[in-house]
């Protein structure tokens, strides 16, 4: 791979339980491999590595963590896939995200014990996505949505507060889109935005986070 061929996109989706990161997720990656654009799935918390089988853990009540220890798991989660981020962006694969750094700090920034600034340290220098689109529902259409399951975070109250830290994240390339939408427009939506930015960067360098 030379270093003037194309390189993929970094393409992140966010967004509270419930709100079809997952489903979209695999529906763009699946339409992009229809239309022959090499790209890929990838999902946080990666629960497959060590780190992220400890993160199951915590999540799923097995054990107990403090809350700054568990988020410098999730991130050191995503510290541990950055060289295949870059490996794959590189070789001209488009990179679909479920959940980022954004998740990291809204859900722990959620408890309220551990201040948001501290919550991005650790994220920044991470790849930085080229696009995060924010899937918004509002949270009584969350309630409406086949019921939350028995992992921790799963409630209503603390979602609201999740909902509101991401406000603190909109600025040019994070753009919200309306998740409450038929799910097949939803997904046109979502692809006509990932199309563009695949375009756009396609000759630009990835960029470093910095949150
Ligand atoms: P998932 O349901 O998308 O697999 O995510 C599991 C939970 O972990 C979800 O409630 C969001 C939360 N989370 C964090 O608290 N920090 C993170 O960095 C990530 C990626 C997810």
């Amino acid at each position: 791979m030379t270093k003037s061929a194309m390189r993929g996109a970094l393409i992140v989706l966010e967004g509270c339980d419930r709100s079809g990161k997952t489903t979209q997720c695999a529906k763009l990656v699946e339409a992009l491999n229809n239309m022959k654009i090499p790209a890929k799935k990838i999902s946080f918390p990666d629960r497959s590595t060590p780190i992220g089988s400890l993160i199951n853990d915590y999540l799923s009540r097995k054990i107990e963590l403090p809350d700054r220890s568990v988020h410098l798991l999730f991130t050191a989660n995503r510290w541990e896939l950055e060289p295949e981020i870059r490996k794959q962006i590189e070789a001209g694969v488009t990179l679909i995200v479920d959940r980022y750094s954004y998740s990291g700090v809204v859900f722990t920034s959620a408890k309220q014990c551990v201040d948001f600034k501290w919550c991005c340290g650790p994220e920044n220098g991470l790849p930085k996505p080229d696009i995060v689109m924010f899937l918004k529902l509002s949270t009584g259409e969350m309630a409406k949505r086949s019921g939350f399951g028995d992992e921790r975070y799963e409630n209503i109250e603390f979602q609201h507060k999740v909902d509101i830290n991401y406000d603190k994240f909109k600025n040019d390339n994070f753009i919200q889109v309306d998740a409450a939408q038929d799910v097949s427009i939803l997904t046109n939506t979502l692809l006509e935005q990932v199309l563009k930015t695949i375009d756009t960067v396609k000759n630009q360098e990835l960029d470093d986070l910095v949150l």
